[in-house]
């Protein structure tokens, strides 16, 4: 049984202020969160401290949007898989297409990141997606395959969230045909030796359209960007029917 994993990435968005009137807001719109999935808040670094102090008691798990591949070390600016599990963070986006694209991230770099982010017991979300160009091109298949199959090296699939993000649809209104994007999760399925490993989709998803990407056989959760930074409208996906 997949479990489903609903998941807000809140980029470089909110204040600690920000973070902690949003919190507010959202749990009163949570009030009958299904105990069939796990509602994850993936947000900024300085937000981690504060949210981890204020949601004892609740469903919702904390997450962070990276993390570095050295235990410690002289690597100024980074964070530790021990400085975020100390907040409490249980999950951690890696490979996002924004890192990959800004700031040099490498299937290499990726697969160290989740390799240490396993080594601290948190579970990785590992962002893959194609460009709009490898789409029209056809290439969509193999460009996620490889990318799979690179960042996966030596990778624990027990502990462990996919997310298949096309680069075209992600903060541009534009999401992906629901069946498309179920076509391509399973092909990772596929590739994988674990079937459990919950894999969700992401890029432009919203509460009008969170019922039938979650109709999808293969699609076990979703990763939510800009629509995430609402209280109520995330509070509607997490609660999708
Ligand atoms: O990681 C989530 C993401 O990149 C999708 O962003 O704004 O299209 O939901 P958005």
């Amino acid at each position: 049984m997949r479990k489903i994993v609903i998941a807000g990435n809140w980029k470089m968005h909110k204040t600690q202020g920000d973070a902690l009137a949003f919190l507010q807001e959202f749990l009163n719109y949570l009030t009958e969160t299904p105990d069939d999935r796990e509602a994850v808040l993936c947000v900024p670094f300085t937000a981690l401290g504060t949210l981890s102090k204020n949601l004892h008691g609740s469903l919702i798990k904390l997450g962070a949007q990276n993390i570095h591949w050295a235990d410690e070390g002289a690597f100024t600016g980074e964070i530790s898989g021990d400085m975020l599990s100390e907040l409490g963070v249980r999950y951690v986006i890696v490979g996002h297409s924004e890192r990959r694209q800004y700031f040099g991230e490498t299937d290499e770099t990726v697969n160290q990141r989740l390799l240490a982010a396993q080594r601290h017991g948190l579970t990785p979300i590992l962002c893959v997606g194609e460009t709009k160009e490898q789409r029209d091109a056809g290439e969509t298949d193999s460009i996620i395959a490889a990318q799979i199959s690179k960042d996966l090296v030596d990778v624990d699939q027990s502990n462990l969230v996919i997310a298949y993000e096309p680069i075209w649809a992600i903060g541009t209104g534009d999401t992906c045909e629901a069946t498309d994007a179920n076509k391509v999760i399973g092909a990772i399925r596929a590739q994988l030796t674990n079937q459990d490993v919950p894999i969700q989709y992401g890029g432009s998803v919203k509460p009008g359209n969170i019922d039938e990407i979650m109709a999808q056989s293969e699609i076990d959760g979703v990763l939510v960007g800009g629509a995430s930074l609402q209280a109520e409208g995330f509070a509607r996906i997490v609660n999708f029917q």
